[in-house]
């Protein structure tokens, strides 16, 4: 059986520097359309940053047709200006709390600092998204998003025109604050292995399993449910996917002190499928389509082209133990669905 649906966007991802990022842009092109890159590493902080790593980045693809959608990485350095010199290169920038997740040190310590208040309000006039990693450092783990709510809720109200996604969100109350609260200009993206993972996943069945373990942690069942409800179901269009691929070499997560990110480029594609279809729906794949596929880039504003279209078939594939040193979600595993 062969099925086909609109091109896919990745809205979230980390393509790193270096060799890695030579292995895993590739990976991302050849399944997606466009991909909005992290600014965390290497760190982008300027327009000129983002121009020389798209430049990199479009030299890895070695795909015209994959677009790359820059981001810049806020700090308590940033200033209007830069935001100002950064709207033909980057469509967001990202807020990650300080010390929240990898190379996020010199994030935003103080989110209401006059001088972030002060970039917010020129993101807003520019029309740049703002991107929000809603985790709050100092809280319990396990309550670090429900914590940080509050701060987005702040930023919302103070900045009617600002943009917004919550980027990978694994709570119930992250999904119903998007669905039911907040205005339209709010959006959220869902990784894969959200909706795969809670806890247990990672450090509750029969030992620790680093290659399962990120920021924000999956949570529990309840929580699962709800993203899978919200990925599967939503027609706010306001859900998107974002995989927030982030590889990491084996030994940095086989570790005492392991990295956080889960490498699914890959194999995020096919195990979308397989939910979707799992999900007992008949339009399955039109709601794919629209999580993956539409939802993600008509919030940022970009086209989407109906006759670019990829094409899956049944036929298993086993995910290799490992690609360019690094463990891709579900090694080793048999998955029913593979890209053709
Ligand atoms: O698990 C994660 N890995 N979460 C993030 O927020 C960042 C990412 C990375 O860059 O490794
Ligand atoms: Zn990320």
């Amino acid at each position: 059986m062969r099925l086909s649906l609109i091109r896919p966007s990745d809205m979230h991802v980390h393509f790193r520097d270096g060799a890695m990022l030579r292995d895993v842009v590739p990976q991302t092109a050849a399944q997606f359309r466009r991909a909005v890159v992290m600014p965390n590493v290497p760190p982008i902080e300027t327009a000129d940053d983002a121009r020389a790593y798209e430049r990199k980045i479009r030299e890895a693809a070695g795909d015209a047709a994959f677009r790359p959608l820059m981001t810049l990485k806020l700090t308590h350095r940033t200033t209007p200006a830069m935001i100002r010199d950064a709207r033909d290169v980057a469509v967001a920038a990202k807020l990650y709390p300080a010390g929240v997740t990898t190379a996020s040190h010199d994030g935003i310590g103080d989110p209401d600092d006059p001088g972030l208040l002060a970039v917010f309000e020129e993101m807003q006039r520019v029309g740049m998204i703002l991107c929000i990693h809603g985790e709050a450092p100092d809280a319990f783990v396990l309550d670090r998003e429900a914590t940080y709510l509050d701060v987005v809720r702040r930023i919302v109200g103070r900045f009617p025109g600002l943009k917004v996604v919550m980027e990978h969100i694994t709570t119930a109350a992250s999904a119903r604050y998007v669905e039911e609260e907040a205005p339209a200009r709010i959006a959220a993206t869902i990784t894969v292995h959200h909706l795969v993972h809670t806890l247990d996943d990672v450090i509750g069945k029969g030992g620790i399993r680093p290659h399962h373990f990120c920021y924000p942690v999956p949570k529990r069942p309840e929580d699962l449910r709800a993203l899978r409800r919200a990925a599967f179901h939503s027609t706010s269009g306001r859900i998107f996917f974002g995989s927030d691929t982030a590889p990491h070499p084996k030994g940095a997560k086989e570790s005492a002190c392991g990295c956080a990110g889960v490498y699914s480029a890959p194999v995020a594609l096919p195990t979308l499928v397989e939910l979707f279809l799992e999900s007992g729906r008949e339009d399955a794949i039109r709601r794919l389509e629209a999580f993956a596929s539409t939802n993600g880039p008509r919030f940022y504003g970009l086209p989407v082209d109906e006759s670019d279209t990829i094409s899956l078939e049944d036929g298993p594939w086993t995910v290799p133990a490992e690609m360019g040193g690094v463990v891709p979600f579900r090694a080793g595993e048999t998955i029913p669905w593979r890209v053709a």
